[in-house]
């Protein structure tokens, strides 16, 4: 991925901000990045609506629309296969890939998540961060794997619990470091390279 900007493709689900911050990124020649198309899993999201306003392509693919998921995973993954990705990023993208994706993307995906793993995965880890009681939480970047936000942690960021935090308050604190994590972790694995080995991922090749 060194030399040339590297290609990448963003899933996601909703808002979209972590979206925004690659994209306001990779403005910057120098970040070695550029967003090359986006997909979603719904339509009518903010985070679709900030592709098309940076010019990026956009692709949805709704389960719903086909026979299995498998099915469903497959279209995905033809998608994302036509823009020639060298890394895929899933930025809020709230359903779990399967084997068709990641035989094929595996090892080159990258999904962040709101809390620090291995503590709280899935759907909820902001709400089951604040339910437990704990004083410190943050955000996951990890290379996707067959698991729920299990695979190889590329990189973790903190943040403290206030006494008064709701699930909305403290999820939107974690974005705040989670898009900062994101754009210098994607930036580096694009410049830099990244290896996987076991369960540790180190930049550079
Ligand atoms: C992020 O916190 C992500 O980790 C979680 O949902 C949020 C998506 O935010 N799964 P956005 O759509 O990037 O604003």
């Amino acid at each position: 991925m060194c030399g040339v900007s590297a290609r990448v493709v963003v899933l996601v689900s909703g808002a979209g901000t972590n979206l925004q911050a690659l994209l306001d990124a990779c403005a910057d020649p120098s970040y070695g990045a550029t967003v090359v198309g986006v997909g979603a899993d719904r339509d009518g999201i903010e985070g679709l609506a900030r592709a098309e306003r940076a010019g990026v392509p956009t692709f949805v693919h709704r389960v719903g629309h086909y026979a299995s998921r498998a099915e469903w995973d497959k279209a995905l993954t033809a998608s994302v296969g036509s823009y020639e990705p060298d890394l895929v990023v899933l930025a809020g993208f709230m359903k779990l890939t399967g084997e068709a994706f990641l035989a094929a993307f595996g090892g080159q995906t990258v999904n962040t998540h709101p809390a620090l793993s291995p503590s709280f995965p899935g759907m909820h880890g902001p709400r089951e961060a604040l339910e437990y009681g704990v004083k410190v939480t943050g955000c996951t970047l990890f290379v996707v794997d067959a698991g729920v936000d299990s695979g190889p942690i590329v990189a973790q960021a903190s943040v403290l619990v206030a006494e008064d935090d709701t699930v909305d308050s403290l999820h939107e604190r974690i974005k705040i470091v989670e898009r900062a994590m994101l754009v210098d972790s994607v930036g580096r694995m694009a410049r830099e390279g990244f290896t996987v080995s076991g369960r540790k991922v180190r930049f550079g090749s």
